[in-house]
């Protein structure tokens, strides 16, 4: 099987969690010899490319963050460019990952991901839904290591199993998203605990970056200036 994939951020490749999800999942999808090629619509010059492979192959995965609740605005202007007929058939799938963890999150995009293969005459080979990537471009780090590893070894399993089953629509890949919602005592345990935790590593990854002020800073609040 050869498929190609879309990367659907506008975050420029180096730096797009999505990247680092697609690098883990074709890990997985050429263990039996499958193929990929890929394209990123952060860089305008790979868009004619892209729009070429998705009306001449068969196999298209879209892999996009959620972004607002829903499909970041890049990848809908790269829609609006495709053929709404095409001459042979072709099935698109989708990776459809956000930085909140909770499942029920992504349902409303993943609604959108649905109805999309018909308008461009494809049919639909399911959506791989997953929260929880925020810190995946951290994964060298000490800190987020394992759990980022954890994550990422998913998404190879995944491609692996889209290899062998050519879409996203087996039980393996719904139980992929994890829990709708968390249970109630995981939201008090945040308000108490975790979200001091969470902040504090999102000032250290901060500080790394080069940011020399508070994270809740608003320089520009009129408060602030009086
Ligand atoms: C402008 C913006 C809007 C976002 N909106 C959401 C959102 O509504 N829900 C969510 O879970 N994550 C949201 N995120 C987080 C991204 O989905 C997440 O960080 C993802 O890993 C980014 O992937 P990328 O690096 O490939 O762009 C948003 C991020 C940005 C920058």
């Amino acid at each position: 099987m050869h498929v190609v994939i879309i990367n659907g951020s506008p975050r420029v490749q180096k730096f797009s969690n999505t990247d680092k999800i697609i690098q883990s999942f074709v890990k997985g999808l050429q263990v039996s010899g499958s193929t990929y090629e890929l394209y990123s619509l952060s860089n305008r010059k790979e868009w004619d490319a892209a729009s070429e492979a998705f009306s001449s192959h068969d196999q298209i995965i879209f892999a996009l963050p959620l972004f607002v609740e829903c499909v970041p605005s890049i990848m809908l202007e790269f829609l609006e460019t495709l053929p709404t007929e095409r001459q042979q058939p072709a099935q698109m799938s989708f990776i459809l990952h956000g930085g909140f963890d909770e499942g029920h999150q992504l349902r409303l995009c993943e609604r959108f991901l649905q109805s999309l293969p018909a308008q461009l005459g494809c049919t639909y080979g399911g959506c791989l839904v997953q929260g929880g990537s925020f810190l995946i471009r951290m994964r060298d780090d000490e800190r987020m290591k394992k759990a980022m590893t954890k994550k990422l070894d998913a998404f190879s399993k995944m491609g692996e199993s889209f290899a062998a089953h050519g879409n996203f629509l087996t039980p393996e890949a719904r139980k992929f998203t994890g829990p709708e919602k968390n249970p109630k005592i995981v939201h008090l345990l945040f308000r108490l605990f975790i979200k001091r935790l969470v902040r504090k590593n999102f000032e250290h990854f901060a500080q790394q970056w080069g940011c020399t002020r508070p994270l809740d800073d608003k320089p520009n609040s009129i408060e602030e200036k009086r």
